[in-house]
C-alpha cells in the first residue's frame, strides 16, 4: 500500500517536473517569433528597416538591431533605437528570455507596457527614453520583479501617478531616469532602499515634498 502510493507520488512528481520543465524550453526558433510578434505591433517603420531586413528567410541573429550570443544562440539584445517607429509594444515579449539590452528609445511607441516584460528575467538594461509611454508608475510595480536590473530609462514619456514605493525594491538599480513625464507626489522614504542607486533624474515632473534622508 504505501509502495503503491509511494509510486503514484513519484509519477505524479515526474509528470508535473515534465510539463513545468518543457513549458520553459525556448530556443532561437522561439525568439523568432517573439520579434516577428513585436513587429506586428510596429504600424509605422518610414525607413523600412524592418519591413525588408527583419526576413524569415535569415537567422534573427542577422537582423538589424538584433545581437545573439554564440554561445547559446539566442537574441540577447534589442536595440532599435532612433528608427522613427511607431506602434505599441507587443505584449508577446516575455519568451526572449536571454535578452539583458532593450533599447528602443527615441521612437514612437505608445500605451502601456504589458507584465509580460517581467518574464524577461535577465534584463540589465531597458531604454524607453523619448517615446510616449502611458500608465500610472504605480501599476508597473513589476519592474521590481526583474532582479538584474541595473538601468531603467523612462525619460521624456508619459507617465502619470506618483513615484511609490514600487520601484524601491529594484536590488541592483544603478541609473534610474524619470524625468519629463507626469509624476506627482514626494519623493518615497524607501528609495533608500535602493543601495547601488548612482543616477537618480527626476526632473519636468511635479514632485513635491523634500528629499528624503534615506537617500543619503
Ligand atoms: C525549437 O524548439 C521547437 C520545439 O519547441 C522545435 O520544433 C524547433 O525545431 C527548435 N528550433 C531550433 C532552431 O532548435
Ligand atoms: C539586415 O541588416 C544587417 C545590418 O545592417 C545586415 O548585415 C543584413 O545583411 C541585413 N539583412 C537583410 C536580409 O537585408
Ligand atoms: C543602441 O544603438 C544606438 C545607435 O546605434 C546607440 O547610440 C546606443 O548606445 C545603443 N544602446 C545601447 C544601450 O547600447
Ligand atoms: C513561447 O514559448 C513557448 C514554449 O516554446 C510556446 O509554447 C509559446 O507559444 C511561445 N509564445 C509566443 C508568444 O511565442
Ligand atoms: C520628448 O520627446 C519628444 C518626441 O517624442 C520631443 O519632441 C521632445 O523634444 C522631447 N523632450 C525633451 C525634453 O527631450
Ligand atoms: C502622448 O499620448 C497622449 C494620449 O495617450 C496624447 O494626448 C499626447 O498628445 C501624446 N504626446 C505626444 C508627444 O505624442
Ligand atoms: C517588489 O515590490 C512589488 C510591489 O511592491 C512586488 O510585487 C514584487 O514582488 C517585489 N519584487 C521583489 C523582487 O521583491
Amino acid at each position: 500500500m504505501e509502495k503503491t502510493s509511494f509510486l503514484i507520488a513519484a509519477v505524479v512528481l515526474l509528470v508535473l517536473n515534465h510539463s513545468i520543465y518543457s513549458s520553459a524550453i525556448t530556443n532561437l526558433t522561439t525568439d523568432q517569433s517573439a520579434l516577428l510578434s513585436f513587429k506586428s505591433y510596429i504600424t509605422l517603420y518610414p525607413y523600412n528597416v524592418l519591413a525588408d531586413n527583419w526576413s524569415t528567410s535569415t537567422s534573427v541573429c542577422n537582423w538589424v538591431g538584433i545581437t545573439c550570443c554564440v554561445l547559446h544562440q539566442r537574441v540577447t539584445s534589442l536595440n532599435l533605437s532612433n528608427m522613427a517607429l511607431t506602434g505599441s509594444l507587443s505584449p508577446h515579449r516575455g519568451n526572449l528570455s536571454f535578452v539583458s539590452l532593450l533599447d528602443i528609445s527615441f521612437n514612437d511607441f505608445h500605451g502601456q507596457i504589458s507584465e509580460d516584460l517581467s518574464r524577461l528575467h535577465r534584463l540589465k538594461q531597458v531604454n524607453f527614453e523619448h517615446n510616449n509611454f502611458t500608465g500610472d508608475l504605480n501599476s508597473y510595480s513589476w519592474f521590481g520583479n526583474l532582479p538584474e536590473l541595473q538601468c531603467l530609462l523612462l525619460y521624456n514619456n508619459s507617465f502619470t501617478g506618483t513615484i511609490g514605493s514600487s520601484l524601491c525594491n529594484i536590488s541592483n538599480l544603478e541609473a534610474l531616469y524619470l524625468g519629463q513625464n507626469y509624476l506627482q507626489g514626494s519623493i518615497p522614504d524607501e528609495i533608500g532602499k535602493l543601495s547601488n542607486l548612482k543616477i537618480l533624474n527626476l526632473e519636468s515632473n511635479q514632485i513635491t515634498g523634500s528629499i528624503p534622508s534615506a537617500m543619503c
